[in-house]
């Protein structure tokens, strides 16, 4: 089965300003893959190429096997904008509707109420825009990237402007989406969240992709620290499969052993040394 998103040597070029520099990046079926990256690393720019909403300068994009932008590619995907505004007026309901219509979704009133029953909105339907939170917005959001049941979701930071409780529950949506076998791009620039939910994350500074993995894999080793009778040190080099090992050579020597602890870098260290201390 052709991944979900594949871009291959991807680049964007606007006037004098290299916004891609040749990514290569996949979202295998099924998985949830965090893009992180500082303000102006070209996350957005990757994610309206993979809607076919901008056209690569160089390389090209595949959904599920077809063009970027093609009509089959584009009904495969579900998209939400890092800037979006549904009209005031619009109550959820025909927020929904009007989607169905664009994305030829004959879904009808059961998808409606299946996906703000999904997103949590099952009591707000009737609803208006003007007479919901800003989290409450977001998840009408996600509710219209759902519409005609795509393969691939690209949501370009769906929780920069939640408070925590409301980032939890987008957390939990994602999760479920996962079950359900949908594909996630997830633009973020919070680490803890791409951590908490992300099977893979690629890590992009400057147009150009700079670290790639699973988080677990990603984080890397930083030493043993044993804390003796003559205080804390830490053991440079060594990992979890060397702490029994370390403990044992010190009671051997006659030293009492109080604490252990394995050390990792977060991905807060790698992202840091990745985009080279690039603030976002
Ligand atoms: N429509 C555009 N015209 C000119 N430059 C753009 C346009 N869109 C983005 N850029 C530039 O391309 C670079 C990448 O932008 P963007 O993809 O929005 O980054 P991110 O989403 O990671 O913050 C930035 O330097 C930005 O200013
Ligand atoms: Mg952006």
């Amino acid at each position: 089965m052709p991944p979900a998103l594949a871009a291959h040597a991807v680049e964007k070029r606007y006037r004098s300003t290299a916004a891609l520099r040749g990514v290569d990046l996949a979202v295998d079926e099924g998985q949830l893959v965090g893009l992180l990256g500082p303000n102006g690393a070209g996350k957005s720019t990757l994610v309206k190429i993979a809607c076919g909403l901008v056209r690569p300068s160089g390389g090209r994009a595949e959904i599920c096997g077809h063009p970027a932008g093609s009509l089959a590619a584009r009904a495969r995907i579900g998209y939400l904008a890092e800037l979006f505004r549904f009209p005031d007026w619009a109550r959820a309901d025909e927020v929904l509707e009007l989607h169905q219509k664009l994305a030829g979704s004959r879904g009808g009133a059961a998808e409606r109420s299946e996906l703000l029953e999904l997103v949590g909105l099952a009591d707000a339907r009737d609803r208006r825009v003007e007479a919901m939170s800003k989290g409450m917005q977001q998840r009408l959001g996600l509710a219209q990237a759902l519409v005609g049941n795509p393969r691939l979701l690209l949501l370009d930071e769906p929780t920069s402007a939640l408070d925590p409780v409301g980032r939890r529950t987008v957390r939990q949506l994602l999760e479920e989406l996962r079950r359900r076998g949908v594909s996630v791009l997830l633009n973020s620039h919070l680490l803890s969240e791409v951590e908490l939910v992300c099977d893979r994350v690629a890590i992009i500074a400057s147009g150009a992709l700079v670290a790639e993995g699973r988080p677990a894999d990603l984080v890397k080793p930083r030493g043993v620290e044993v804390e003796t009778a003559s205080g804390k040190r830490v053991i440079e080099g060594a990992g979890r499969d060397d702490a029994p090992r370390i403990v044992s050579d010190l009671v051997a020597a006659g030293e009492r052993v109080f604490g252990v602890r394995v050390l990792s870098s977060t991905l807060e260290d790698v992202y840091l040394e990745a985009v080279g201390g690039e603030t976002s």
